[in-house]
């Protein structure tokens, strides 16, 4: 089969050399490499679709085409979109009907053949979706990731606070972009059943996709990288990471401590990931705080409790709390914070840090999917995980308990969570085994491409139903001059007043 996935936002390039370096080049780039990489490997041709940048402070995604090492059926292809340089995924919207698709066309119709399906990435790649099948005819399947109606909700939007967040993060453009992808996709492919009745299930939502509709979903969840996520692996700087996590250790652990596990938190540093709500169940708990220290992994930045060097002001937001609670609670000598990025590297750190008998924890308000503590579970520590979105379904099922659920609102219940943990060598032992076993039996990449593929040829054997009443699709996606906008009007009826217009037409086609 020759299937292409539609990515514009982040970029990718043969040496992942900038993972984790901005929020758009997150865990949605490792997913979508790792799905092509592995279709690839059963045979099937796969382009990846991304944009073309030639910007200096991004060098390396200049190249109309690009490919992985060792992977010669999968073909990155970089197409313009609006200017030259880097641009965050938020402003990616007017540029996408008007040059990136018209451009991806352009590319097959050199090529004289289409490919047989699309598989769309985020509300930006869904849009691509949606204006590629309207003139083309090829079925798209929409991944959301994450959806603009529950960034909302974390945000607190407001009728009073709407204009602001608008201005800063397009969610008009963006909510009207995802109901179009979710009512014109062939079928919409969620990691959990969570993610289907909770966020597409959004009242935002409502009038573009019956979440009740079998036949407008399948769910496949994501994996983790085998070869570098397991506890026999080797990175190629192994020794050298070990002996950075020792050297943090020993710069910021006191010396009768360094030998106690660590209860590891890797995010990026995002109100939404709670990382305060963890180390105030810390501060609070004195047992807690006999047991362990906490190790913050914080990809790119190397002593973020000091120093505020190379983090944005959203990151020193967050850093800031952290440092008030570290000094609130006297944490000094208890919790050290070290620049780990790259998934090798990551994985390196978790095999040193599981010697130690660590548990890794993710405490986040809410969380889509939950892939870090996959990766944390199958290089073999045992996880603490927010019982809220997909790790509920993923850590606990018909009663077995493969990791610890915990709420994240409520620091003496992630306390408990950890002690379970950390107060019993057996307990430690069977976290570590169960959720090491879960991860192989479910969570691997191989599934997740066998998931894609089969839903990949269900649709092309109309097993899926496509939707009853296409949404039409606003002028501003075609024609992005500032009078076709989607305008803010149309967000306040979607988000706050969707019983009063439970099909809103957004604007003339
Ligand atoms: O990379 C993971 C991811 O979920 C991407 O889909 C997206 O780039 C980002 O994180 C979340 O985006 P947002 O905060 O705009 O919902």
């Amino acid at each position: 089969m020759h299937l292409a996935f539609l990515n514009p936002q982040g970029n990718f390039d043969p040496q992942d050399r900038y993972w984790t370096q901005h929020p758009d080049f997150g865990g949605q780039l490792v997913y979508v490499k790792q799905v092509a990489l592995a279709l690839g490997t059963m045979g099937h041709r796969i382009d990846i679709f991304t944009r073309r940048i030639r910007d200096p402070q991004w060098p390396g995604f200049a190249d109309p085409l690009d490919g992985y090492p060792g992977a010669p059926n999968v073909r990155i292809v970089r197409i313009p979109a609006g200017p030259d340089h880097f641009l965050p995924k938020e402003e990616l919207w007017p540029h996408i009907g008007a040059d990136w698709v018209p451009g991806i066309i352009e590319f097959y119709r050199r090529e004289g053949r289409l490919p047989d399906i699309f598989t769309a990435h985020y509300g930006d790649g869904g849009l691509a979706g949606v204006l590629i099948a309207a003139q083309t005819g090829i079925p798209f399947t929409f991944t959301a990731h994450s959806l603009g109606a529950q960034k909302m909700d974390q945000l607190g939007a407001t009728p009073e606070n709407l204009a602001a967040l608008d201005a800063r993060y397009h969610f008009a453009r963006r909510l009207v972009a995802e109901r179009l992808s979710m009512n014109r996709s062939a079928v919409n492919i969620t990691s959990t059943r969570q993610e289907r009745f909770e966020q597409y299930g959004h009242r935002a939502y409502r009038g573009a996709v019956d979440v009740h509709d079998d036949r407008r979903f399948a769910v496949v969840p994501p994996g983790v990288n085998r070869a570098i996520f397991d506890p026999d692996a080797r990175a190629e700087n192994e020794e050298w990471v070990h002996q950075y996590v020792r050297a943090c250790l020993e710069r910021d652990i006191r010396e009768d401590r360094r030998d106690l596990p660590a209860i590891v938190l890797s995010s990026r540093l995002e109100p939404k990931k709670n990382p305060i709500g963890l180390i105030l169940a810390f501060a609070r708990n004195p047992h807690l705080r006999e047991r362990a220290n906490v190790v913050l992994i914080t990809a790119h930045l190397d002593d973020p409790l000091r120093t505020d060097e190379g983090s944005s002001p959203a990151e020193q937001e967050v850093l800031g709390r952290i440092r008030r609670a570290v000094g609130e609670h006297n944490l000094w000598g208890e919790i050290s914070a070290m620049a780990i990025s790259g998934q090798a590297s990551l994985a390196a750190a978790y095999r040193f840090l599981a010697r130690h008998r660590s548990v890794f924890a993710l405490t986040a308000l809410y969380e889509p999917f939950g892939l870090a503590p996959l990766e944390a579970a199958a290089t073999g520590l045992p996880v603490v995980v927010t019982r809220n979105g997909g790790p509920a379904e993923i850590w606990q099922e018909d009663g077995e308990e493969y990791g610890i659920l915990v709420d994240p609102a409520d620091p003496d219940n992630i306390a408990r969570g950890l002690m379970r943990v950390l107060a019993d060598p057996l307990a430690w032992e069977h976290f570590a085994c169960r959720g090491r076993e879960r991860v192989l039996a479910r969570y691997t990449w191989e599934r997740t491409a066998e998931g894609y593929l089969s839903v990949a040829q269900r649709v092309q054997a109309g097993h899926f139903r496509p939707a009853e009443r296409p949404l039409p699709i606003p002028l501003f996606f075609q024609d992005p001059r500032p009078e076709n906008d989607i305008p803010l009007d149309e967000l306040h009826r979607l988000y706050f007043e969707p019983e009063v217009h439970p099909h809103p037409i957004h604007l003339p086609t």
